[in-house]
């Protein structure tokens, strides 16, 4: 069996993307008529950029449970769906097949009903990698409620505001996660998140660490306890809500240029086509083989690489539970060899970092099994480019460089593993279905033989965000004012004279460490809460393997013990509001930070101060204060 919309050859692709640019909604109709549907779409496309408003397959009613899970059943049963591997490598690895998953999914779908949970709720999930996120994932979508997944690492302050915008009624959590030689209590954390989210009603705690927790009565029930009762009543199939093509399928929170994240919003059948079909064709996935996606299900590459894409192939997804340098930087390799994996997706700074442990890690390690590799979440530099391409695909592996966001659901450019050739450091070209223009800052078009500008899409692909939750205005202002008519990604982009893209970077004010998305604003507000601090400014500077580092400006005016201590303790009350995650690298105390007469900080000054680039700072002469510069340089970190 192979899929019917697979791309086999570079001509292949040019068909296919020269037709999806033709005639787009043939070319969606006849991919999506591979799927189960319980009725067809009315109309295929329905769109403006302006309100913004956008349908794809309006009217069709299906589940997305039954194209991940029964149609699978049917056809495959006892073929692995998810491959499992504990943090601790001596935890033996578990299997489920199509078969079980489905039965654990309608199962744990039964638990979610039982406690009051309908459709249209939001339910968050704030658990480590094991299966029972995806199959709490599952289940939220088989009964039609919304999943909000909240990446383990984000703090209580981070999941209530999250949990507050959603409304969300329901937490599935565990006691606790294992991370690498750590033990991190995620249910204390809910707790704390909880004294401020009345609209939780029920907890659904899954035991994993054995961490001692607090169970509230009334509010709080044990994963194990409530999965016994369904299996006491029968353990019946759970009969798959029949949703709307365009209904909400999850929210997933991201960060954006203003201090507050915003929630994503993701719906049924367009998400479903374009999670599959990018999954199918830029790793060229043939039935049979292991895909391995590094991610963590609480970002969107988890969403869409691990669970929705993979299960709605028929593949076999491997979760990984830990991380690559623990026990030792061989990790990823020795899972690779163990579960034979075909394809391995994953970001460049965990191969930058894999990369400054040698090739001693990579000793005994066959790595035969490898067909394609991936990567995705920031650019890569060509040095990590080509020791991934020696070291772990030795030099017999595509490489498929996947640019693309929270916002887009899916892969918008990059090379077909085998099938379109690559170029380190570019993601190539974009994807059946995709229109990326670069314009200049006024909205014009830049054309040419080697270009750069703002990279904006034009045209709409079936898994474009639909609204940011709660607050339609704010999607619009966000993507579709900046240039009139045009989807804006915030990054920059080179394309050469070949008609390869580059993407070089945000144009916003968002960072990107260690492929996590994390905006300046977000961590210059959870700084200014720190006592004694008066004013903040963060930016991103080059970091060897983080990708980019954080560089914060702190004005203090309390009392020093001494400044390291005084940096601790900032970086402490980050990580207590946002997460260990946007913790800065780098803080210098500064008496004032450069602004316009008008107030407004230049931050361009700062980054080139952070980048070292003391010397080229360009005109400074709009400022206030030009002194204050000169004791920022000479103070620098
Ligand atoms: O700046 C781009 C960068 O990551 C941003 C999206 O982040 P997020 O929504 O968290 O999604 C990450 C996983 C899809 C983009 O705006 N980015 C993502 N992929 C690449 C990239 N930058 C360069 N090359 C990539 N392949």
């Amino acid at each position: 069996m192979s899929y019917p919309y697979q791309i086999h050859s570079i001509e292949d692709y040019h068909a296919a993307y020269q037709k999806s640019v033709e005639t787009p909604e043939s070319f969606w109709a006849d991919i999506a008529s591979h799927f189960t549907w319980h009725q067809q779409w009315d109309e295929v496309l329905n769109w403006n950029f302006y309100d913004p408003k956008i349908e794809w397959f309006k009217g069709g009613k299906l589940n997305i449970t039954e194209n991940c899970l029964d149609r699978w059943v049917e056809k495959q049963p006892h073929t692995p769906a998810i491959i499992w591997e504990s943090n601790d490598p001596h935890t033996p690895s578990r299997t489920l097949t199509y078969q079980e998953l489905f039965e654990e999914v309608c199962r744990f779908a039964h638990v979610l009903t039982q406690n009051g949970a309908k459709r249209g709720d939001r339910i968050c999930i704030y658990m480590p990698m094991v299966p029972e996120l995806a199959i709490a994932v599952l289940a939220c979508a088989r009964i039609g409620a919304i999943h909000s997944v909240v990446f383990g690492g984000f703090s209580a302050q981070s999941i209530a505001d999250r949990i507050q915008d959603a409304q969300c009624n329901l937490v599935v959590t565990a006691d606790g996660a294992y991370r690498g030689n750590k033990t991190i209590p995620l249910k204390s954390v809910i707790d704390e998140a909880l004294l401020t989210c009345p609209s939780v009603q029920k907890v659904i705690v899954l035991t994993r660490t054995n961490t001692p927790v607090s169970m509230m009565k009334d509010r709080d029930c044990w994963w194990e306890d409530e999965m016994k009762k369904i299996s006491a009543q029968g353990n019946l199939p759970f009969k798959a809500a029949i949703m709307d093509a365009e209904d909400m399928l999850f929210i997933l929170y991201t960060s954006g240029s203003t201090g507050k994240p915003k929630g994503v919003v993701h719906t049924c059948a367009g998400y479903m086509v374009w999670a599959n079909y990018t999954f199918v064709n830029v790793f060229q996935y043939k039935p049979g083989q292991v895909h391995f996606c590094t991610a963590d299900i609480g970002w969107i590459t988890g969403h869409s690489y691990i669970v929705y894409g993979p299960l709605s192939a028929g593949a076999t997804t491997l979760m990984f539970e830990g991380i690559p340098t623990w026990p030792d930087a061989g990790r990823f390799w020795e899972i690779a060899d163990k579960h034979q994996v075909d394809i391995l997706y994953t970001a460049p700074t965990a191969i930058r970092s894999l990369m400054s442990f040698g090739t001693e890690p990579l000793q005994g390690k066959k790595l035969d099994s490898l067909k394609t590799l991936g990567t995705v979440g920031e650019p890569i530099n060509e040095e990590a480019w080509h020791w991934y391409d020696e070291n772990i695909g030795r030099k017999n592996c595509p490489i498929v460089d996947t640019w693309w966001q929270t916002e887009t659901g899916g892969v918008m450019i990059s090379n077909l593993a085998g099938i379109t050739p690559s170029k380190p450091s570019f993601a190539t070209l974009p994807l059946p279905g995709i229109q990326p223009i670069l314009v200049d800052e006024k909205g014009s078009l830049v054309e040419g033989n080697e270009v750069s500008g703002n990279l904006c899409i034009r045209f709409p692909w079936p898994g474009m965000l639909r609204t940011t939750f709660g607050d339609h205005e704010r999607c619009r202002t966000t993507y579709f004012s900046t240039y009139e008519n045009l989807y804006f990604t915030g990054d920059g982009c080179l394309r050469d004279k070949d008609g390869d893209y580059r993407i070089t970077g945000r144009v916003d004010d968002v960072l990107n460490v260690s492929g996590h998305r994390i905006g300046t604003a977000e961590v210059e507000n959870a700084i200014n809460r720190h006592t004694g601090v008066v004013e903040s400014a963060v930016v991103g500077y080059p970091h060897d393997i983080k990708g980019q580092g954080m560089y914060a400006y702190v004005i203090f005016n309390g009392i020093h013990v001494n400044e390291e201590q005084t940096r601790k303790d900032i970086c402490e009350t980050v990580a207590n509001i946002i997460g260990a995650i946007a913790k800065p690298d780098k803080i210098q105390f500064v008496s004032g930070l450069p602004k316009t007469r008008s107030g407004k900080i230049m931050r361009r000054i700062l980054r080139k101060i952070a980048e070292g680039a003391v010397d080229n700072l360009g005109d400074t002469t709009t400022l206030l204060d030009p002194l204050v510069v000169e004791e920022i340089k000479s103070n620098k970190l």
